[in-house]
């Protein structure tokens, strides 16, 4: 009875020792399991970065062991400080919507904010078990929360799109990335007004996967890795002045023999702050038998003189009111 006692003790005690011990460090640590305010597992994988009154909302695949294995789920945290997440709870919960059977496939879902519709739209990769699909599927919701309808699915540009990223430049214009494998290369695709559907505004010809971008200083600079599935390569990037290029030659963003320290890029995401600005390399450390451990790799990128280059992960503050980053030991 009093090992029974003890146990059920250590399971309420334990995960509020987690979310506290963040708390009173206030570090992100690469790598680590990373706890929501509740003390429970981060569930974002291959997220996206929505900032929306003041306040960071990660949005990501949620693979919660205790979810129904026939739906597919996205998570919705937020955050003032980028450290500390609140749930704010499974935005979409989705059951196979067209019939694409057993392990269909929902990933990597963004979420931009419409300025003239004032709806939240989500993107996400949509497909079946064996990505014959490759299709993205759209959710609109009127809270940033959530939750979220599936509204259609389509083949952006008419072409096949796997990978998804997301970007906003600083003029306020949306763009989904994403990967086509056929053309060998991945669009770069100015969302419409409604947000609903995309045009093209560039093709990289490069077959990368994980398509990131950023807006930095001037220049743009894009990521992406190779094709290895969810087994980690190395990363590369290359800039260019505008979105529509010229890019240049693809270069490895850590030495080669890192694999990007075991994580592939999912966005880059620029805090601008007072005194600077930082740009931060989310990436996923993939486990694909348990996909439910996948473990997250941000980490504050070394940019300058149109270079980019992503440090060996350890713990880092970020102030971002100032936009200043600091390396712990
Ligand atoms: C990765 C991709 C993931 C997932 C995985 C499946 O390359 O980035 O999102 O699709 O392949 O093998």
């Amino acid at each position: 009875m009093k090992k029974l006692a003890f146990w059920v003790a250590g399971l309420l005690v334990l995960p509020m020792t987690a979310a506290t011990l963040h708390a009173a460090t206030g570090t992100i640590k690469p790598g680590a399991p990373w706890f929501d305010t509740s003390g429970r597992r981060i569930q974002a994988h291959g997220g996206g970065m929505t900032v929306w009154k003041h306040t960071y909302y990660w949005f990501g695949e949620d693979r919660s062991q205790t979810n129904d294995p026939a739906k597919r789920y996205v998570a919705c945290y937020s955050s003032k400080d980028l450290v500390h997440w609140k749930f704010r709870g499974q935005a979409l919960a989705l059951a196979d919507p067209e019939n694409l059977g057993p392990h269909w496939v929902l990933e990597r879902p963004k979420v931009y904010v419409n300025p003239r519709t004032h709806k939240f739209v989500m993107y996400a990769h949509l497909d079946n078990a064996h990505y014959r699909l490759a299709r993205v599927m759209v959710a609109v919701s009127d809270h940033i929360n959530g939750p979220y309808k599936y509204v259609k699915s389509f083949r952006p540009l008419n072409e096949e799109s796997r990978d998804i990223g997301q970007f906003v430049d600083d003029d306020g214009a949306a763009y989904l990335i994403f990967e086509s494998r056929p053309t060998r290369g991945f669009f770069i695709a100015k969302l419409t007004d409604d947000y609903m559907n995309v045009e093209k505004t560039a093709f990289i010809h490069a077959p990368l996967e994980g398509g990131a971008l950023v807006h930095y200083d001037g220049l743009y600079y894009v990521v992406g890795s190779h094709m290895t599935g969810w087994r980690p390569n190395p990363d590369v990037y290359a800039t260019a002045p505008a979105i529509t290029g010229p890019w240049t030659e693809f270069r490895n963003i850590a030495p080669p023999e890192a694999n990007t320290y075991n994580a592939q890029s999912t966005m880059l995401f620029a805090v601008k702050g007072s005194k600077k600005t930082a740009v931060i390399f989310m990436g996923d450390i993939w486990e694909p038998r348990t996909l439910w451990d996948s473990r997250y790799l941000w980490m504050p990128l070394e940019m300058g003189n149109g270079t980019m280059h992503l440090p060996p992960p350890q713990p880092w503050t970020i102030n971002v009111k100032t936009g200043e980053t600091a390396l712990k030991q």
